[in-house]
């Protein structure tokens, strides 16, 4: 009778655990038959009503029917596992020979390389790198730099006005004002930015442009050390056989002034091409900084005198990596960039 009763469960299991599709069926079964308050152990509790002589074969009964329940628990479980990561490999095939997501990388722009290697040059000379506003008041624009509102070399520059007061400006040369303003002496620095002017786009003027500024104040400084620091910049920057030339000019904030050329880094001085036969290439303005600029920026002129230079950064580059029109710098074509 017993016997019966444990040939019934175990087959009803079983074909329970063989009709499982899943894992969590699979432990259903386990509970409802070999579980704490399962059908198996729910017999064993029954021992208590059977013969004490009867009761070792049919504990041996039951151990026999949940092992045998267990076997086949076992083994389609097994078999589960084994389908389940079947699938999941397959779905997480690596297919070789698909092409590969090429990630494109950029390239720096020739006015960031320029600026960089400026940069370089001037910091190995112990100068400081600063920043100034982009949007400016016209006091530092102008005011500060010794050029007063009526006077004729504002005009010069045309400029693009916020308000009366306030301008976007139109050199770096502003940076002076401010820096020299901070009362921090000596000083040597440069900043290079990005500047406006109400210009026309052609091959070698663009509305918005960059330069960079430069700047030193001290005891005793004299023109000499003025050429002197241009000179190793050009060599440093377009080689060792490189020399400087100085013009004189006119700017308001600086006395002296001179305009710097440096012999043609193309053709060494001879005429080319690429100086216009003249053999020099102009490439930035300087000077002695003016008494007033320094005056007005709460600076004693007796006792400390400076000097200032400005160049065009996208004239350098164009210069610097023989581009020959200036709008292909503000494309940013890959392409061309690449090419630096
Ligand atoms: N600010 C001048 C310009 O834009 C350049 C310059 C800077 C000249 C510093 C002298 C000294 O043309």
């Amino acid at each position: 009778m017993m016997q019966d009763k444990l040939q019934a469960i175990q087959a009803e299991a079983i074909s329970l655990i063989r009709a499982a599709e899943k894992p969590e069926r699979l432990h259903d079964v386990r509970v409802k038959y070999l579980g704490k308050k399962g059908e198996l152990t729910g017999l064993l509790k029954g021992m208590k009503d059977i013969s004490p002589a009867e009761r070792p074969k049919v504990g041996q009964m039951v151990n026999d029917t949940r092992e045998a329940i267990e076997a086949v628990l076992e083994e389609v479980k097994a078999g589960m596992d084994k389908k389940i990561l079947e699938a999941k490999l397959q779905e997480e095939v690596i297919d070789v020979t698909l092409p590969a997501q090429k990630k494109g990388l950029g390239h720096r722009h020739p006015n960031t390389i320029a600026r960089e290697e400026v940069e370089r040059i001037f910091i190995g000379m112990g100068y400081e790198v600063m920043e100034g506003p982009e949007i400016e008041y016209d006091l530092y624009c102008f005011e500060k730099l010794n050029i007063p509102a009526d006077h004729p070399a504002k005009d010069e520059q045309d400029t693009f006005y916020i308000n009366k007061e306030i301008v976007l400006r139109t050199h770096t040369s502003p940076v002076q004002a401010r820096a020299m303003e901070k009362g921090k002496l000596p000083l040597r620095m440069i900043a290079p930015g990005r500047v406006f002017r109400s210009d026309e786009v052609d091959a070698t003027h663009s509305p918005s442009f960059h330069q960079i500024e430069g700047l030193v104040v001290d005891k005793n400084l004299s023109f000499a050390d003025l050429k002197g620091t241009l000179a190793v910049f050009a060599k440093e920057l377009f080689g060792a056989e490189t020399k400087t030339k100085f013009r004189p000019h006119h700017f308001q904030f600086t006395e002296p002034s001179a305009e710097v050329d440096v012999s043609c880094f193309k053709c060494g001085g001879s005429g080319c091409r690429f100086c216009k036969g003249t053999g020099w290439i102009e490439i930035l303005g300087c000077g002695m900084v003016h008494p007033n600029v320094l005056e007005m920026c709460g600076i004693d002129s007796e006792v400390y005198s400076g000097f200032a230079f400005g160049m065009g950064l996208e004239r350098i580059a164009l210069l610097k990596y023989e581009i020959d029109d200036m709008r292909l710098l503000y494309e940013n074509d890959v392409r061309f960039l690449q090419q630096f």
